[in-house]
């Protein structure tokens, strides 16, 4: 016996819990819908753990938290910083981390150097990145020296300069075509899952009924073997709310209240009161 397990104070014969795999995600194909949410902090990461199945360090951690107009401005060091926060406070969940933009593109060899970074100094056990027609390559390479990979076709927020904007896809045949091409070719090179984003619905379901790895959906279809939001999105944080949005809480609205009621408080000279504050200590 190691003197690991001698100095572990668990029963013998309770299971240690264990993160979910890639593998674990690849095996819900057609089975129990896959539940991810984004998180790009401790405590958020901790909520989301005990309920997802998936926990996506996105890139739009630079539009969420960092106001950025888009994905593009995100760095590899932003994302492993958001990424190490999100492991220490997570236990069950797969977290998978975005490349971001020009982190991965040039070659496969400048893919395998920022993945390799991502997996050895956060933990995470995979990485996203977006998959055109041209990544299938990029993808095949990773997966041959062990990195686990998500793809993401459809609406491809790294390429909104190219897109003329975020806009819905695959609503034109021509459209269509390239998007399956790029679904098939993304899971044909290894691929454990894809994210489809913003697409036509019924291009999603064909896509979910011709690939074999699961598809998470993001204004895609419930046919989808799983479904993403940004947790912050889903939460109300935002006045604005894209139209695949379902809001589950008004976050606004409860911070805008607490916050306001604070303010008003100490303009009153109300906070702190009794309850807050620390008195001398009385003399034995
Ligand atoms: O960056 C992100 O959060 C994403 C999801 C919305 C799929 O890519």
């Amino acid at each position: 016996m190691s003197s690991h397990a001698i100095s572990d104070n668990k029963p013998h014969n309770e299971k240690p819990s264990r993160r979910l795999t890639s593998a674990d995600i690849a095996g819900r194909k057609g089975g129990e819908p896959i539940v991810c949410l984004t998180a790009y902090d401790a405590p958020t990461a901790s909520v989301v753990d005990e309920h997802c199945d998936v926990i996506l360090v996105g890139d739009s951690l630079g539009m969420v938290v960092h106001g950025l107009p888009s994905t593009v401005g995100v760095t590899l060091d932003m994302m492993i910083m958001h990424g190490k926060a999100v492991m220490r406070a997570s236990k069950k969940a797969l977290v998978v981390i975005d490349l971001p933009f020009g982190s991965y593109e040039a070659s496969p060899q400048q893919a395998f150097e920022s993945a390799s970074r991502v997996l050895a100094e956060t933990g995470a056990q995979a990485i996203k990145l977006e998959s055109g027609a041209y990544a299938a390559e990029t993808v095949r390479f990773l997966v041959e020296r062990g990195v686990p990979v998500m793809g993401h076709v459809g609406l491809r927020p790294q390429a909104v300069n190219v897109a003329g904007g975020f806009r819905a896809k695959g609503r034109t045949d021509g459209e269509r075509a390239e998007i399956m091409h790029e679904a098939q070719s993304t899971v044909a090179a290894g691929a454990f899952s894809i994210v489809v984003e913003g697409v036509a619905e019924d291009l999603a379901q064909d896509i979910t009924a011709q690939i074999a790895a699961p598809t998470i959906g993001i204004g895609a279809s419930a046919a989808c073997d799983g479904q993403i939001l940004v947790t912050e999105d889903m939460l109300g944080l935002f006045n604005w709310t894209p139209k695949f949005v379902k809001r589950y809480g008004d976050m606004r609205a409860m911070m805008s209240d607490a916050i306001g009621a604070y303010a008003r408080d100490v303009r009153a000279r109300q906070f702190p009161a009794d309850a807050q504050i620390y008195r001398l200590k009385a003399a034995n």
